[in-house]
């Protein structure tokens, strides 16, 4: 019997995959297969039935970024996901559903009157001339979903599609942002069917904000909508609006990150709900979308932070999420500063009164021009780096009228691109994408890399080519993280 025992736990512990404990917003994320993730405009779903998490988003690769179909990944703890593969294929020659059309933002809910699996979400022609919402079933929430129809929600248009259910009362609501043109630029709520098949009615509009990437979060301090503004693949500031009851009245809209760094790059989409048993936590699950490379778009998942009136979004390099209890705690990391830096060839260092040490490193290019962080202590075990940086290239969006927020005739340079080598090895150089930040603004990316047990480690960063220039962005210090699952 013990011996028994024994076995099932030594089999339990083997089987058990490394696992990843930590969130980290913004990083290269992996499936359990070690390919990278894809499902973007994500919608995640807790099922009764499986007890897992279901994250359901649009499929993207380099050959296909539209017209993917929507991939399906589960998970039990959030950091672990294993993927499913398509919920819902492509089909060559569908007029709704074929690799030419837009299938963007799928949400999933699950209809207890039918006991079925709904997914719903924009479909669209590539020239996003339909403006409707797709609608697809499955018995089991992984599919695959078979298609049901586009249609057009209570004869309205539909472009960016969220989809929020009440813990309270299990109702579900569809929530759509009406496109751009002058008649459009509503955001709706509309309750939908219990059989999750329809629309029923339209309980609330925003009239004429033009946002849109709505989600609704519901907390014992009402009921919570977040949007974003419209800037197509570059993050804005996302805003929020308050109200007791989803028909209204709803409380002017407020922006709810730091000013100025477009709600850390990224855009809304999705808000999960996590009942612990300690406490409920409320994740905001954003999108970095990279329109050089939408396929490799990052995702930004953060705790929602509310009281009574407020709602924010504080920024966490990583942080150690339960599902079980609903907490959530940020993990520490080591910090090396700009100051304690060795810099070569042209790069210097340059006052910034907003900077750590009053020190930022500037003159990053290419690999002549680089600096090195000495002394870091390592674990022998991949970890993850935040790499904090100002990039003032100020995101001009020059070929479009009025698309030029900080610089006139400005060129889109959405990110520079950094070189990373550890210890010198230049056999192995990591790319680090440092998107726009403004000026006096500087915000962290993570990459993860391996150093030596011991504190003799070195980092050199230089600037690899963005498609304009060798110009890596300055660094402000970089935050060494415990190895996951330690
Ligand atoms: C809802 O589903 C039930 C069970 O399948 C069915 O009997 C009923 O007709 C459906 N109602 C609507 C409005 O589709
Ligand atoms: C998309 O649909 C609109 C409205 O029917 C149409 O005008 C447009 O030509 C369509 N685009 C494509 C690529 O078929
Ligand atoms: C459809 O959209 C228009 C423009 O936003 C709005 O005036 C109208 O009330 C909407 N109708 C419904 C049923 O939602
Ligand atoms: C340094 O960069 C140049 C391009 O600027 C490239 O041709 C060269 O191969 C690079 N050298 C190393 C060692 O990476």
């Amino acid at each position: 019997m013990k011996t028994r025992m024994l076995y099932a736990i030594l089999a339990t512990l083997l089987a058990t995959p490394a696992r990843s404990k930590y969130i980290v917003p913004g990083g290269r994320w992996y499936d359990t297969d070690g390919e990278l993730i894809s499902a973007h405009g994500a919608g995640i779903t807790f099922d009764q039935k499986t007890g897992r998490f279901w994250w359901f988003g649009e499929y993207k690769t380099e050959a296909q970024t539209e017209g993917g179909g929507v991939s399906v990944y589960s998970s039990e703890d959030l950091h672990t996901w294993t993927s499913g593969g398509l919920a819902l294929s492509p089909v060559e020659g569908h007029p709704y559903i074929s690799p030419e059309n837009i299938i963007q933002r799928p949400k999933v809910a699950y209809s207890q009157e039918t006991d079925d699996y709904h997914m719903w979400w924009h479909a669209d022609n590539s020239t996003y001339g339909l403006l409707l919402q797709g609608h697809a079933v499955s018995s089991t929430i992984g599919g695959p979903y078979s298609f049901v129809d586009a249609t057009a929600p209570l004869g309205n248009w539909s472009q960016d599609f969220g989809m929020f259910t009440d813990y309270q009362d299990g109702r579900s609501y569809a929530l759509y942002s009406n496109g751009d043109s002058l008649y459009g630029r509503d955001v709706y709520i509309s309750a939908m069917n219990k059989n999750l098949s329809a629309l029923e009615t339209a309980v609330h509009r925003f009239p004429k904000f033009d946002l849109e990437a709505p989600s609704i979060m519901h907390t014992e301090n009402g009921y919570w909508a977040l949007m974003s503004h419209k800037t197509g693949y570059r993050p804005n500031n996302v805003v929020a609006f308050r109200a007791d009851s989803l028909s209204g009245p709803w409380s002017q809209p407020f922006i709810i990150a730091p000013l100025n760094t477009r709600t850390f790059n990224s855009q809304s989409g999705f808000v999960l709900r996590i009942e612990g048993s300690k406490r409920t936590t409320h994740l905001y699950i954003g999108d970095q979308w990279d329109s050089n490379t939408i396929w490799e778009s990052r995702y930004i998942w953060l705790p929602i932070q509310t009281d009574g009136k407020n709602l924010e979004l504080v920024w966490h390099d990583v942080y150690d999420l339960d599902v079980k209890t609903g907490t959530w705690t940020p993990v520490e990391g080591t910090t090396y500063t700009a100051k304690n830096a060795k810099t070569h060839g042209d790069a210097y260092k340059q006052e910034a009164n907003f900077a750590t040490d009053g020190i930022i490193l500037t003159g990053i290019y290419g690999n002549d021009s680089t600096v090195t962080f000495e002394g870091i202590e390592g674990s022998g075990e991949p970890q993850w780096i935040s790499f904090y940086y100002q990039n003032i290239d100020d995101m001009g969006f020059g070929d479009q009228p009025g698309g030029t927020p900080d610089r006139i005739g400005g060129s889109w340079q959405l990110r520079r691109i950094s070189s990373v080598v550890v210890n010198g090895d230049t056999s192995n150089v990591q790319t680090l994408y440092q998107r726009d930040t403004h000026k006096g603004i500087i915000l962290s990316t993570p990459l993860q890399l391996t150093l030596k047990k011991g504190k003799s480690n070195t980092i050199t960063v230089g600037g690899l080519y963005n498609g304009f220039d060798y110009k890596g962005a300055d660094l402000d210090r970089i935050v060494v993280y415990p190895p996951e699952g330690k």
